[in-house]
């Protein structure tokens, strides 16, 4: 017993330093981890293709550095961006139960979903603006609910927003895909939704019913503008109307956008459908359209109804009331079908 005591001594030494090392070497590898992901702020993914790319060598020559790069290299789910969505709604008073609709329905698919009002609502976390109420001054609504968006540093670790009324319903993962199948720079800022036409905007504008989605980078764009006075603007671009709160929120975003570099991009589908629906998708698919509608003059694209109006990737609707909308949600999040 006594003869052995020391060998069981130097053993039980030896042990608890591997462990002391291990200990250090897996704390170490945390450290390294969180510091890079706290770094990370407006993910560019394609900013690890460099990584994955390391040769693969024998492990007995591989070096540390490679190594750790490798495993700090995001899983491949990550590389093929699985873009983080936030979506923000302007709310008016009378919208709040609506707005609780959304929040159990198609907002909780977003990475972050917002509300932005004038009021306090107990049910509801709203982040307050003031501004002045109505349709005609949503403008004003908007720029602080951009300024807002613009002066958190949080928001930047989300690449897409995307802005809904309250009687907009959006398809998320249409949205995530279509991003995803587009292929985008997050470099480069660009807007996206469905097309107005408008005499002033070559480019056009985006229907605020239907909702619009820009990227970080249009945000930062924009956002360098409506913190100018009026006139600095309007001295360097023209009529983005960064001092009134009146005006149609998409023209005037539109306006903005023109003169801020912000490109749009096409949405209609292979087969000339639309995406996004500046109507209800029961109107667009029965027809029931008057001949006086705005939409036959405004839309970009030639309007179509009937089965071929709309795209089998459609991302959103407009016109829906709250009744549809927790219907549409049952039908297609809930229903089970076998085919
Ligand atoms: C909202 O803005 C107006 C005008 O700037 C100001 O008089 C009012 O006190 C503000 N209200 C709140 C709740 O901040
Ligand atoms: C994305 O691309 C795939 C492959 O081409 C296609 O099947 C899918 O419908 C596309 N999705 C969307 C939302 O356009
Ligand atoms: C929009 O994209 C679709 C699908 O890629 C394409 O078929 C269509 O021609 C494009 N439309 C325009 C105006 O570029």
């Amino acid at each position: 017993m006594l003869k052995f005591k020391p060998k069981l001594r130097v053993l039980f030494l030896a042990a608890k330093s591997r462990y002391i090392w291990l200990g250090l070497l897996i704390s170490v590898f945390f450290i390294i981890l969180i510091t890079t992901m706290s770094n990370r702020g407006l993910v560019d993914y394609t900013s690890h293709a460099h990584i994955s790319s390391i040769p693969q060598k024998s492990f007995h020559n591989v070096d540390a550095e490679a190594l750790f790069a490798k495993l700090l290299t995001p899983p491949a789910a990550s590389i093929n961006p699985s873009v983080k969505i936030l979506c923000y709604i302007l709310l008016s008073r009378s919208k709040v139960r609506t707005a609780m609709l959304i929040k159990e329905t198609w907002g909780s698919h977003c990475d972050k979903l917002l509300f932005f009002g004038g009021y306090e609502y107990p049910e509801l976390p709203v982040t307050f603006i003031n501004a002045t109420e109505g349709y005609e001054n949503l403008w004003g609504k908007a720029k602080a609910a951009l300024l807002y968006l613009l002066k958190n540093p949080y928001f930047k670790e989300y690449q897409y927003f995307l802005k809904a009324d309250d009687d907009t319903f959006v398809i998320v993962e249409n949205l995530r895909e279509f991003i995803h199948n587009s292929s985008l720079s997050l470099d480069k800022p660009v807007w996206f939704g469905f097309k107005l036409k408008h005499k002033r905007m070559q480019q056009g504008y985006m229907s605020g019913g239907a909702g619009y989605v820009f990227n970080y980078a249009a945000l930062t764009r924009v956002g360098t503008f409506l913190s100018k006075s009026s006139q600095q603007v309007y001295n360097a671009i023209g009529d983005c109307n960064v001092d009134s709160e009146y005006g149609v929120e998409d023209l005037e975003l539109g306006k903005c956008f023109l003169h801020a570099g912000v490109k749009s991009i096409n949405t209609t589908d292979e087969n000339g459908g639309e995406r996004f629906l500046p109507l209800s998708y029961d109107v667009l698919l029965n027809g029931a359209i008057s001949s006086f509608h705005w939409i036959w003059g405004q839309a970009w694209n030639r309007v179509r109804t009937g089965e071929r109006c709309c795209s089998v990737n459609l991302i959103s609707m407009h016109e829906i009331s709250p009744n549809q909308l927790k219907l549409l949600y049952h039908l297609l999040y809930k229903l089970k079908i076998n085919r």
